[in-house]
């Protein structure tokens, strides 16, 4: 199962498809580096019916893209590598966000693989962190390059819950936040970081923001959500419509995310394994 992948470009600012690749182990040193650039640069990237792959498979693609880390650091997943996002387990994100902001070696890459998808409803949408930097205009860039954001787990998740939003008020959601924020991480990264591979600027926010360094609660809030509504415009994002085994490869160092929670009392699961990523580094070094 050599063939060459195939990537076609899905969005203008985010995501493409790769065709013609059966993931697994020993994908070889070309078809690896083609879907490494392809990721670099769609930021998301997605694979169609990979219905072969369980957890085994699903860990042994994504070694090849670097060095896994654990499934997460508070969530008690059952496995080392796996975290098992299933939404009537409380285990929902339906809020932007890049993954594990709170540490201080935030992760590079994520795959995510689709387990049990409903009929309707359960898209996920990513965000591209690059562009949206890009796209301010200079004096809001000259705001954040040398800005700080502290970011912690122990983040206000009633300000992301809607009334009326089962998923986020589930009393098995409530556990999960406890064990969630069972030790609490408090970190702080520069709002524009460099990306190690590309070197291009990148916004470090989403939900695990807490303030940026030097101002006020309000202040805070204010510019934070300025800098999300230039995240998430929808020009800048690209929605994914799932299939069981489907695959989506996302960099973390580039992106945000949100699962939508519109799929009623359905089940659905999706598997997440991360890759070891570096601390990010300010554009003053
Ligand atoms: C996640 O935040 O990694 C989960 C995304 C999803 O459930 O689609």
């Amino acid at each position: 199962e050599t063939s060459q992948p195939t990537v076609t470009q899905l969005g203008g600012r985010i995501g493409a498809r790769i065709d013609g690749v059966r993931l697994g182990p020993d994908l070889g040193e070309e078809t690896v580096a083609a879907i490494r650039a392809a990721l670099l640069q769609h930021k998301v990237i997605f694979f169609r019916g990979q219905n072969h792959l369980d957890d085994d498979g699903q860990i042994a693609f994504a070694e090849q893209l670097g060095t896994l880390t654990t499934a997460h650091p508070t969530v008690n997943t059952g496995s080392a590598r796996v975290l098992s996002l299933a939404a009537n387990k409380g285990m929902a994100a339906n809020s932007w966000h890049t993954d594990v902001t709170f540490v201080d070696r935030v992760p590079a890459i994520s795959v995510l693989r689709g387990v049990a998808i409903p009929a309707y409803g359960g898209t996920t949408n990513w965000a591209n962190t690059v562009t949206a930097y890009e796209s301010l205009p200079e004096p809001l860039k000259a705001l954040v390059d040398g800005l700080w954001a502290v970011h912690t787990n122990d983040y206000d998740y009633a300000a992301s819950a809607e009334e009326g939003d089962a998923v986020n008020y589930d009393k098995d959601n409530v556990f999960r936040r406890q064990e969630f924020t069972r030790i609490a991480f408090k970190t702080e990264h520069p709002v524009v970081r460099v990306h190690p591979e590309t070197g291009e600027r990148s916004l470090v926010l989403g939900h695990f923001v807490k303030n940026f360094v030097g101002l006020n609660t309000a202040e805070s809030h204010a510019l934070f959500q300025l800098l999300q509504n230039r995240v998430t415009k929808l020009e800048n994002t690209i929605r994914w419509t799932w299939t069981e085994g489907d695959v989506a490869v996302w960099d973390n160092r580039a992106t945000q995310h949100y699962a939508v929670a519109d799929f009623d009392t359905q089940y659905r699961e999706v598997r997440r394994i991360t890759v070891a990523g570096d601390v990010p580094v300010s554009i003053d070094g």
